[in-house]
């Protein structure tokens, strides 16, 4: 058996399914049960009553989330390594500081977070809601971490004042896109359209026709009637995109903007993650349930 049958078997024998992110390799989005954004692997992995072992194709945030959200289950991450160093940027104790700051604020904490600060803060939001938690809260002004892109584009949707905190926290792999190589790419593709995640630069959104979270992109892709497609986001999310419009052409905005901790889940150690049930994500039990009521308030948003 090769080593994707063998994570087949091996999925069947113990009742397994894998979650993966958009931006997984290409081979681990094939062998994935499901493909999908931040909010997309939560609602599934909340959702997942069969099973009996999610593995988590993903980061840290996104596993920690499925392991608040179904407790029940036993949660994996091939990689211990596979870390979102944005979510880094944000810690609970910094959080505690802006609030001395703004007592009357409430504090939205983008998904990308560990549990350890979600603990703190009223709701979450992903880059596919964003907009719409921000506008369901009766405030004018908002503590919002860690990234300080997502905070200025939501801004500019809601006409509401985000205070970003930490003052600077980016996504290392968003920040490497930059419109100089946009206008390049528009001269060699003049009928191309440009979507963008929320996680680049404003001066990305303006040369953008459209901007969303991963999924919502792959909705755009479906839709636009453009035939070629500049993409400003991590670039394992153009595997799926080519499956899934093989008449269009996609072309990355920067061919670089790899996520490296997205890419540390390899077939190898997702097949060592399952055959030895490695490393089971669990987070205290305190802490659990104040990220749990946040990420449920985000789900309530309509
Ligand atoms: P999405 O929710 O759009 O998939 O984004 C997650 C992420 O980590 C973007 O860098
Ligand atoms: Fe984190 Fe950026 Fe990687 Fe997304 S692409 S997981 S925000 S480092």
């Amino acid at each position: 058996m090769n080593i994707t049958e063998k994570i087949e078997a091996l999925k069947k024998e113990k009742k397994a399914v894998i979650l993966a992110h958009n931006y997984q390799r290409p081979e681990i989005q094939d062998v994935a049960d499901y493909v999908g954004d931040s909010i997309e692997l939560s609602r599934k992995a909340m959702s997942e009553h069969e099973a009996e072992i999610l593995v988590f194709a993903a980061v840290d945030f996104m596993a920690e989330s499925a392991a608040i959200l179904n407790p029940a289950k036993k949660v994996l991450l091939p990689c211990l390594g596979a870390r979102c160093p944005m979510a880094q940027m944000l810690t609970a104790d910094e959080i505690k500081r802006a609030k001395v700051h703004y007592p009357h604020a409430p504090v939205v904490l983008y998904v990308n977070t560990l549990a350890s600060s979600k603990a703190y803060c009223d709701v979450c939001c992903t880059s596919a809601n964003a907009v719409e938690v921000i506008n369901s809260l009766d405030a004018d002004t908002v503590l919002f971490g860690p990234d300080r892109n997502l905070a200025e584009y939501v801004m500019e949707k809601t006409g509401k004042t985000l205070v970003p905190i930490p003052e600077w926290g980016f996504c290392p792999t968003h920040v490497l896109f930059q419109p100089e190589d946009v206008i390049i790419l528009k001269q060699q593709h003049p009928n191309a359209v440009v979507m963008v995640h929320p996680e680049c630069s404003a001066d990305m959104r303006k040369v953008a026709d459209f901007v969303g979270s991963t999924s919502k992109m792959c909705r755009y892709a479906r839709e636009t009637p453009a035939k070629t497609i500049i993409v400003g986001t991590e670039e394992g999310l153009l595997h799926r995109l080519r499956k899934e419009n093989p008449e269009k052409r996609f072309v990355i905005a920067y061919k670089d903007a790899v996520c490296p901790n997205m890419k540390l889940t390899t077939l190898d150690r997702l097949y060592t993650s399952l055959k030895e049930e490695k490393h089971v994500v669990k987070v205290p039990k305190p802490v659990a349930e104040k990220a749990h009521a946040a990420l449920e308030r985000m789900f309530q948003v309509k």
